[in-house]
């Protein structure tokens, strides 16, 4: 193995920079030559597949993003595209790749290793928190930051005007943004989508609450829940009786600059997924666990689905 190269796929997260940027320092350290592919799998298939250097990298750790671009591809679920791309890569001497992605572009990974025999280490990189194996996957905690910020802004909003706010999240299927931040961010009301909730059971405590002097409200929801943001302040009008708006934090969430824990882990990712094919691992996705770093299998990561931490879920 020389020549090893690193691309990333599906949503883009803050610490992606940070990865690349430590992508080089290390193949270099371990005398490989590092590449860039850019835009995703799209790319790969594009032959957009260049040599990378110091300059590259320079000044982009504080940058959220994909200096490298992201995509979502359809065309590399079909064979004939797969081969482009295989031969794209054999033209560069490449037979390993670092992929920083979500389960899906991992499971579109595992079939290309099948077929081809390239070697892969997966980097859980998704905002959504919401990969099976993985406690945390890059790109979470600096979303968790924005989010943060942003619920702060709007508790000196909702205090002022005496309103309900209902703050979305992102995170598809998985409420883990909007559970975190509702219980650090001292929401009344979070709704996620794996945990029904009847608003019915809230009216009589949140209307005392009103009674006792409460003047606001924030809740949480995650895009996922059963209940849509605008049902809750439908909700909120008409069966606690105040004012209430909603702010869909949206894209905002997936940019910024990378927090520390996020350049921290990119780091320590990065350094496991190339140690792991120098090893010789052909096919696994470096895991972080509560016994720290650990490489699980591809079937075992794309097989099952991620479900939230049931401590915390009690907690709700
Ligand atoms: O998977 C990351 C994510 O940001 C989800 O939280 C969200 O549902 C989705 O991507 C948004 O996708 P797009 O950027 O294509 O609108």
């Amino acid at each position: 193995m020389n020549n090893i190269a690193i691309l990333c796929s599906g949503g883009d997260v803050s610490g992606m920079n940070p990865a690349l940027k430590h992508f080089v320092e290390y193949t270099k350290q371990n005398n490989l030559t590092p590449y860039f592919i850019y835009d995703g799998y799209e790319g790969l298939i594009d032959n957009k597949i260049q040599e990378a250097s110091y300059k590259d990298v320079s000044g982009i750790i504080t940058r959220g993003g994909t200096k490298i671009r992201s995509a979502r591809s359809k065309r590399f679920k079909e064979k004939k595209y797969r081969q482009i791309a295989k031969d794209n890569l054999d033209a560069k001497g490449i037979d390993s790749l670092v992929i920083l992605g979500g389960d899906g572009s991992f499971a579109g990974m595992d079939i290309f290793y099948k077929e081809h025999k390239i070697k892969f280490c997966g980097i859980p990189s998704t905002i959504d928190n919401d990969i099976y194996g993985t406690e945390y996957c890059l790109g979470v905690d600096t979303a968790l930051n924005i989010i943060k910020t942003s619920i702060d802004a709007i508790r000196d909003t909702a205090s002022s005007f005496g309103r309900a706010f209902i703050v979305e999240t992102m995170g598809r299927e998985c409420g883990y943004l909007a559970l975190v931040s509702a219980l650090t961010s001292g929401a009344e009301l979070c709704l996620i989508p794996e945990k029904e909730v009847a608003l019915k059971e809230y009216e009589d405590d949140f209307k005392t609450q009103i009674k006792n002097g409460r003047s606001y409200f924030l809740s949480i929801i995650a895009e996922g829940a059963k209940h849509s943001s605008s049902e809750l302040k439908e909700w909120f009008e008409q069966s606690i009786g105040i004012e209430s708006r909603v702010t869909v934090l949206g894209h905002v969430q997936r940019g910024g600059n990378p927090s520390i824990y996020d350049r921290l882990m990119a780091y320590k990712f990065i350094n496991y997924a190339i140690d792991a094919l120098i090893m010789g691992k052909d096919e696994s996705v470096i895991c972080y666990t509560n016994k720290g770093f650990v490489y699980k299998s591809i079937q075992e990561v794309v097989s099952q689905k991620y479900a939230l931490d049931t401590k915390l879920l009690a907690y709700l």
